[in-house]
C-alpha cells in the first residue's frame, strides 16, 4: 500500500484535527467493533467489554497512540511499528480480516466527529493509510 505525498498529507491533517481527543477516538472504535463485529470480542476474554469500561478506554488509548505514532514515521510504518507488528503476529495471532474491521470502524468515528473534513479524498488517503497499517501488524504471520 503505497501512500502518496497528497496521501501522507491528508493523513496527517486529519490526525491535527483529531490532536487530543485521540484516546476518545481509540475507544469509540473499539465499542463499535465489539459492538458491530461481535467476532473481535473473542480476541478479549480476559477484558470487560462494555462500551466505557476502563479497560475499553485503556486499551482504546494504547491503539490510538500506535495510530498516532505510524502517523509521526508515516514514511517507515513498519519500522515505527515493528514491534507491535511481532506480538500481533507472533503471540495475539489476530486474524488480518479484524484488521479491516477495526479500520472501518475508525473511519467511522472519523466521520461522525469531523464530517466536513472527511472530504472523499481525505476518506481514500485515510483508507489507505489504515491499511498500510493494517499489512504492517500482519507482516510476521508465519
Ligand atoms: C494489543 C494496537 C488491531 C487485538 C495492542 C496494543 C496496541 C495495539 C498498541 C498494546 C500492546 C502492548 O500493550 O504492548 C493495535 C492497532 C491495531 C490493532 C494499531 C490496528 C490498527 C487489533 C485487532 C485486534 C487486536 C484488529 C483483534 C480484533 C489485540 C489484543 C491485544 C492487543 C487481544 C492484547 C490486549 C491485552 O491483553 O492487553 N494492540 N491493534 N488488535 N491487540 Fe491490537
Amino acid at each position: 500500500m503505497v501512500l502518496s505525498a497528497a496521501d501522507k498529507t491528508n493523513v496527517k491533517g486529519i490526525f491535527a484535527k483529531i490532536g487530543g481527543q485521540a484516546e476518545d477516538y481509540g475507544a469509540e472504535t473499539l465499542a463499535r467493533m465489539f459492538a458491530t463485529y461481535p467476532q473481535t470480542k473473542t480476541y478479549f476474554p480476559h477484558f470487560d467489554l462494555s462500551p466505557g469500561s476502563a479497560q475499553v478506554k485503556g486499551h482504546g488509548k494504547k491503539v490510538a497512540a500506535a495510530l498516532v505514532e505510524a502517523v509521526n514515521n508515516i514514511d517507515d510504518i513498519a519500522g515505527a511499528l515493528s514491534k507491535l507488528s511481532d506480538l500481533h503476529a507472533q503471540k495475539l495471532r489476530v486474524d488480518p480480516v479484524n484488521f479491516k474491521l477495526l479500520g472501518q470502524c475508525f473511519l467511522v468515528v472519523v466521520a461522525i466527529r469531523n464530517p466536513a473534513a472527511l472530504t472523499p479524498e481525505v476518506h481514500a488517503s485515510l483508507d489507505k493509510f489504515l491499511c498500510a497499517v493494517g499489512t504492517v501488524l500482519t507482516a510476521k504471520y508465519r
